[in-house]
């Protein structure tokens, strides 16, 4: 096992550059399971749900190449089977594109019920209603979804939920739907809008995304294409949460500024200063934060995926912080480990409310989803003392080489390995 030690109390100061979106990447691979012609993608983030999709692609047959800089190389004119792996499909939540896309190319699919993060109930109902609006017939037996159409035809299609995941999954199945597909209430994430790019770019007629009406004219044939990941807006967030909550000064560098102005906002709110550029957002920490209310929505709201490190940057607030969480119904686990810790924060439902206190100390936690994890770091950071965390395979899931980014910022922070007796190994932070 390992974990990850964090001897807290340094600034972060410098600059760090963001990764590809993790969440345009696990939807633009299967979507280029829409075309039998190679396509490139570049500024991928080197994490685990990308690796495991990667091997999924490799097991429907197309021929993989990932490069750790940050390329894969796809040709899926070899894919010949429209099952994926069990197993593989429950090592993460976005799985559920291939969904999407295998019935895009097919006609059929079969896709287990998808794992990842356990935030809330996380229901597909909306996925599965958009593609049998579309025409297929859609049948879940022990677990696994069974879709399947003679062909797709474009209709308009609803929302219930502002969904990104339905919102995605509907566009790959309709991009060569016979007609036009109509989405209502659509996501407007920033993913959303960089998968609508890339399946233009490989032929598609996508238009509107990045506003809650999509409309998606089918087309016979895709293409393939070479195509550039936006940067990562939740791990540029997590670093400029980071930054003010060290007391930092940190240039979060290759970013889109546009994608980040609730966080900009929200930090301006509690009293930190935040400088913007073309391509990059500078944080400076200006001492102890200013309570602040916070509710999570879809964008361009404030990111349910930032509220788990905003909430320990609230921790020692001066005064009271109440967080409203709008979009999971169990996205507070992490606060019962920052309780071990020395913060002062309810929770009932949706609410979290924080009492600000003057400082946190270090503690054995663990990291009990993605967010959860960078949270915790972000705690580790600031808290007096050794702090230890555990479960990082959810960390690895989401965020490239963190640790080693979070070092060139100045933090004291490693990896180390623990033994079965429980004892860790080849560590300096550990006396
Ligand atoms: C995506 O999840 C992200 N995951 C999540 O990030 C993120 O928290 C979420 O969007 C919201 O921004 C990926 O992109 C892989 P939703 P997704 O469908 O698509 C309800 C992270 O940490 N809903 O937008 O699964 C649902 O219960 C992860 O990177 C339905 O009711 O989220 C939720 O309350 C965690 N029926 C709300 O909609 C449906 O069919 C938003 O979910 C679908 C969703």
């Amino acid at each position: 096992m390992e974990k990850l030690l964090i001897r807290g109390g340094n600034r972060l100061t410098g600059t760090v550059k963001v990764s590809g979106a993790k969440n345009a990447a696990v939807a633009i691979l299967p979507a280029a399971l829409l075309t039998d012609e190679t396509c490139v993608i570049e500024n991928l983030p080197y994490i685990n749900d990308v690796t495991v999709l990667a091997e999924i692609l490799s097991e429907l047959g197309a021929k993989v190449a990932l490069d750790p800089v940050g390329r894969i190389i796809i040709e899926p004119y070899y894919v010949n089977k429209y099952k994926a792996d069990y197993k593989m499909v429950k090592r993460m939540r976005a799985s559920y594109y291939l969904l999407g896309a295998l019935l895009g190319r097919f006609g059929r699919a079969e896709i287990a019920f998808p794992g990842g993060c356990e935030i809330g109930v996380r229901p597909i109902d909306q996925h599965i209603k958009g593609f049998e609006a579309l025409g297929a017939n859609i049948n879940i037996e022990k677990g696994v979804i069974y879709a399947e159409a003679d062909k797709l035809v474009g209709t308009e299609i609803y929302l219930d939920v502002v969904s990104v995941g339905a919102t995605i999954n509907i566009m790959l199945a309709a991009v060569r739907a016979e007609g036009i597909t109509t989405i209502v209430n659509a996501a407007k994430e920033p993913h959303v809008v960089d998968v609508a790019n890339f399946l233009n770019n490989m032929g598609s007629n996508i238009k509107g995304a990045g506003t809650d009406v999509i409309k998606i004219k089918g087309v016979e044939k895709l293409h393939g294409c070479n195509y550039t990941i936006i940067p990562d807006q939740i791990e540029a967030g997590t670093f400029m949460i980071a930054a003010a909550a060290t007391g930092g000064d940190v240039t979060v560098d290759k970013v889109i500024p546009k994608h980040l102005e609730a966080v900009t906002a929200k930090l301006l709110e509690t009293g930190m200063k935040v400088v913007e550029g073309d391509d990059y957002v500078r944080v400076i920490g200006m001492g102890l934060p200013r309570c602040v209310n916070l509710k999570t929505l879809p964008y361009p709201g404030f990111p349910t995926d930032l509220q788990q490190p905003m909430t320990v940057f609230l921790s020692v607030a001066d005064g009271t912080s109440i967080i409203t969480e709008n979009v999971w119904e169990s996205r507070y686990k992490h606060v019962a480990e920052l309780r071990k810790m020395g913060a002062n924060i309810k929770t009932e439902d949706r609410i979290a409310i924080i009492q600000g206190v003057e400082s946190l100390t270090g503690a054995s936690v663990s990291a009990t989803d993605l967010r959860a994890g960078a949270a915790l770091i972000i705690a580790g950071l600031m808290a007096e003392g050794l702090t230890q965390i555990d479960n990082l395979e959810h960390i690895d899931r989401g965020y490239e080489r963190i640790e080693q980014k979070f070092i060139k910022l100045g933090a004291d922070i490693e990896r180390a390995t623990v033994d079965e007796d429980g004892n860790i190994t080849g560590s300096s932070l550990v006396v």
